[in-house]
Formats: C-alpha cells, structure tokens, sequence
C-alpha cells in the first residue's frame, strides 16, 4: 500500500481538472482496503473511491482520503454450457477489459466498446450504450466494506441496478470499495443491434449478420465520429442523464416541439434524449469561460484549454435553466461533482 501527499487529481480525471489530493491511497488488493480500514490515522477519515476519473467533476480540493483503485487482473472464471464468466479487477480500463474478452472469443460486451474508465467504476452508474447496459451481462463483484474492511460478493439484487444508477450511488457511496467485477457472456452470443446507428450501419454495409468483432468496430467507428476522446479534449461523457416523463408530459412537450426526440419506455414513461433538448435551445459549440459544449453532441460538456471546476458547474447550470425555461425539464447531471 503506498500513502502519498498532495497529489494532484489533473492526470486522474478525464475533464483534465485542476485538484489536489491532500492524501492519496494506491489500492491494489482487498487486503490494502483492509489496511486503510486498520490504519490508525486513515481509518477514521472520510474517503473518496477514484476509479478512471471519467464521471467526475472535480471543484474543489480533495479533504478526503483518495482510494485510486488499481486491482489489475483479467480472466476466465468458469466456462459453462449457456456462459462464460468472466472477471476483471477494478483497476483494469474498461475498453481493455471489452477488447480482450472478445480477443479470447467470450463475446457480448463488444456495444460497450470504447466507454472511458475502469472495470470498477462501471458498476457504479451501471454504464450502457448502443442497447446494452453493463446489468445485462453483470454477474457478481466482490467489495470491500470500509467501516468493517470485509470482503463481500454482491450478486444483481443488491445493486438495484437502475440506468445510470446503483446502490453505489446512494446506499453504499462512500461506504465500499469495488475490488474485482464478473461478467455472465450468455452462449450462444446474439448481437444487440436495435439501435438506430446500428441499423443505419448494416444498410450502408449490406451485413445483415454482423461478428461480435464487426459490431465492435463500428461501436468504436460510431462512438469515435461524434463523442471527444478524453486523452485529446477533456470531458466526461454524457453532463446530463436522458429525463424519463409520463407520456402527458411528453404529449405537452410535442404538442409544442413535435420534433422532440423520445423513446417510450416499457413501463409507460417516455425517455427524452437530453442531447437534443440542449441542442435545440441553440448550445452546440457554445464556449462560456474554459469550458464548452462540444460541437458534435450536445450532451457531452468539454474543457477547452484550462477549465476549472466551477467553471463547468457554470454552463451546467446555464444549460439548465434554458432548458427548462423552453422545455420545463430539470436535467439532472450524471457524473458526480465533488
Ligand atoms: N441529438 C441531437 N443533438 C445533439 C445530440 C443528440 O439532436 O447534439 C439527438 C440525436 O440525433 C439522437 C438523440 O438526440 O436522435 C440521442 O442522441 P445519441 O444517440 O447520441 O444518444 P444520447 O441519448 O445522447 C446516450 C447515452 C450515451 C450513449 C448513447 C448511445 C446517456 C446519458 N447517454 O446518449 O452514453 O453512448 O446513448 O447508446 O444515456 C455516457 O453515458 O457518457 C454516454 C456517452
């Protein structure tokens, strides 16, 4: 376990924000939490688990003990006759994680392809994209609770998985610390290809049965062509989480902006997709201090060169507020801001 001082956050947040860790914990295994947990000064301290850094927004210095979450490891659990099991540590990148277990023939994972942040983090706000969330394909993650510095394994009950949400986010923030994630890749393996960008590919293409590789490649392709790379331009994914509303609110909604981009979900309710809201109050490519709207999707919030913190939260808010003058929607934000 090694404790270091003052350690700036900038290189751990793919915002590329300024902050400073006053104390700084590397974690590599479930014994260093146990050893945090133990430590006769650390122990008792307040705690912030860091994964990637890609769904932090970062104000202020950290006063907390900073976990930086480096478990490495990735292998097969258990083949079994309907799937493959299979395990990475927390500290491994996400993208790593995706592109090795389809190197080795366990696909399913391959619509998460090229999501920023670690194994451990991803979990946390139960990350989806192209009509899989990482829920579908959970099995188990092991934790390390750290007021007791027990392991435990929590199966999907537990996680109360919801989009872009977990018990990780309320009951357990700050509470425990993901060490290890196992994933259940179903056999045989069916391609998601539902969403549109998807459809839209196999017209182009004339691949009405693409490989779990060829549905990689134009996740990446897809993901590349409209979302900033972070290790170019700092962001954090998506700013704001896509608003669910009754179908009456919705029905208002169109009944003054019948363009307005909507999915209906299973249970009634009606998804918006904020992107186009904000795009549509005239914000893409709009700069307000250091920080931005990116050009190419309006959900994503981008550093333009030196952004701090409370500069970001200023957009923030300023989308907000023009959104719901026009829409009356309150857009909720999705990474955390500390
Ligand atoms: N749109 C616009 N203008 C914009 C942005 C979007 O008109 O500036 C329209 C698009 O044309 C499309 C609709 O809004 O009709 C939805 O846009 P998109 O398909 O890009 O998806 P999204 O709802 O904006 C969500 C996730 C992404 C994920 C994609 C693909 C959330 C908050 N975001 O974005 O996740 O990659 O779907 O599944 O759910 C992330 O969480 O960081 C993230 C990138």
């Amino acid at each position: 376990m090694q404790i270091e001082s003052g350690v700036s956050l900038k290189p751990f947040n793919t915002f590329h924000l300024p902050a400073v860790a006053h104390t700084l914990v590397r974690i590599a295994s479930d014994a260093d939490v146990t050893r945090v947990v133990d430590h006769p000064k650390l122990g008792r301290a307040p705690k912030f688990v860091l994964g990637g850094g890609s769904n932090i927004i970062l104000t202020r210095d950290m006063p907390q003990v900073v976990l930086k979450i480096e478990v490495p490891g990735m292998r097969l659990v258990e083949e079994r006759a309907d799937a493959w099991v299979v395990e990475a540590g927390a500290g491994v990148g996400w993208h790593e994680f995706v592109a090795y277990t389809l190197a080795n023939g366990w696909p399913g994972l391959e619509n998460l392809a090229l999501i920023p942040g670690t194994v451990g983090a991803a979990p946390v706000q139960n990350i989806g994209a192209y009509g899989v969330e990482l829920k579908d394909r959970f099995d188990s993650l092991d934790a390390v609770d750290l007021v007791t510095g027990r392991s435990v394994t929590l199966h999907s009950g537990v996680c109360a998985f919801g989009y872009r949400d977990s018990v990780f986010k309320h009951l357990l923030a700050g509470r425990s610390v993901i060490t290890r994630v196992r994933f259940c890749l179903p056999k045989p393996w069916q391609p998601v290809l539902g969403y549109l960008e998807l459809e839209r590919r196999m017209a182009e293409t004339g691949i009405t049965a693409p490989s779990a590789q060829q549905v990689f490649d134009w996740v990446c392709a897809i993901r590349r062509a409209k979302l900033p790379d972070p290790a170019l331009i700092g962001n954090a994914g998506s700013f704001f989480k896509n608003p669910v509303v009754t179908i009456e609110q919705c029905r208002d909604i169109i009944g003054r902006d019948p363009e307005i981009v909507h999915y209906p979900l299973p249970d009634g309710s009606v998804k918006l997709a904020a992107g186009w809201m904000i795009d549509a109050c005239g914000w893409k490519g709009k700069t307000v201090g250091n920080a931005g709207v990116y050009e190419k999707q309006a959900l994503v919030l981008v550093n333009r060169g030196g952004a701090i913190g409370s500069e970001v939260m200023l957009l923030a808010r300023a989308i907000q507020e023009s959104v719901y003058g026009r829409f009356g929607i309150r857009l909720e934000s999705e990474p955390v801001v500390v």
